[in-house]
């Protein structure tokens, strides 16, 4: 039977446990969460045991990344069965801390990041992500001290403001961006697909159906500014609201007008119902 990965809830257990990682000279990976897992962290998981001997999971609802009217509250919180599914895939260990532990009373220091955090995308919508984001994730590296951390590219800006913070302040771990895993339909995977009624379920896919059919014409030499204002369209014209639908360089961020300005890489963020989801295509 799986061994049970040990759970630790407090800065100075936690030390202890890595220690004894540590003196046997073992390779450290970790897979920040916040919990509700599907099987997109489960394949971060799997791709952190190819790098590492050994595998830590944190999960902690960060509250730091939500505005007072996100669903911070609400966000699905399934500690037992994320447990199981992490037995069963060999973790070692779970980082759980408690809100407590992450920020004690008189905490007050912030990473303000910038560059990739200010590309006009999540950031316009989201003012206050990616500086939570930054700060929890600076404080997962120290605490952890990872060798090795893997991000999915679901999240593809989150992705490049925690490479950016990495290169810039000298942290000295690698940065992995794992491919997203999608349900059958296109869907990308998320905690928060959870939310989703039955027949917002059936219209979700229809993002990455568009941003798809997009990528192919733009790759047939289609102009950029015509493709993605028909796709816009069509995904509003599903029932979504979009915030935004854009075409970018694949590594800084920059708006591109053509081909040319490449590698591209297609973002979406819509909401349909209550529910915001996000995703991204590479052209
Ligand atoms: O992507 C997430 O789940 C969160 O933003 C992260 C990286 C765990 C930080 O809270």
């Amino acid at each position: 039977m799986p061994r049970r990965p040990d759970v630790q809830r407090s800065i100075p257990t936690l030390r202890k446990a890595l220690a004894q990682f540590r003196r046997r000279g073992e390779t450290i990976a970790l897979v920040p969460t916040m919990g509700a897992l599907h099987d997109g962290h489960l394949a971060l998981v799997r791709l952190a045991q190819k790098r590492a001997r050994r595998v830590v999971v944190s999960i902690f609802v960060n509250p730091a990344q939500f505005a007072p009217i996100e669903d911070f509250s609400k966000y699905p919180r399934t500690f037992a069965q994320d447990m199981a599914a992490l037995t069963a895939e060999g973790v070692d260990l779970v980082w759980a801390p408690t809100e407590k532990a992450m920020y004690p009373e008189g905490f007050a220091t912030r990473i303000a990041p910038a560059g990739p955090a200010n590309a006009g995308l999540e950031d316009r919508f989201r003012p206050h992500f990616f500086g939570g984001v930054a700060t929890v994730v600076a404080k997962l590296f120290l605490q952890v001290a990872p060798d090795v951390t893997i991000f999915g590219q679901k999240d593809y800006q989150q992705l490049k403001v925690v490479t950016q913070m990495v290169r810039d302040l000298d942290m000295p771990l690698k940065v992995v961006g794992a491919p997203t895993i999608r349900e059958k339909d296109g869907l990308a995977m998320s905690s928060r697909n959870a939310y989703l009624s039955a027949e917002n379920r059936r219209i979700a896919p229809l993002l990455h159906r568009v941003m798809k059919d997009c990528a192919g014409k733009i790759k047939s030499g289609e102009p950029i500014a015509r493709v993605m204002t028909n796709g816009s369209a069509a995904i509003t014209n599903a029932g979504f609201g979009l915030d935004y639908f854009e075409a970018r360089n694949a590594d800084t961020l920059a708006p591109v007008t053509s081909v040319k300005d490449g590698p591209l890489r297609l973002l979406v963020a819509a909401k349909i119902g209550q529910t915001r989801l996000i995703d991204n295509i590479a052209v």
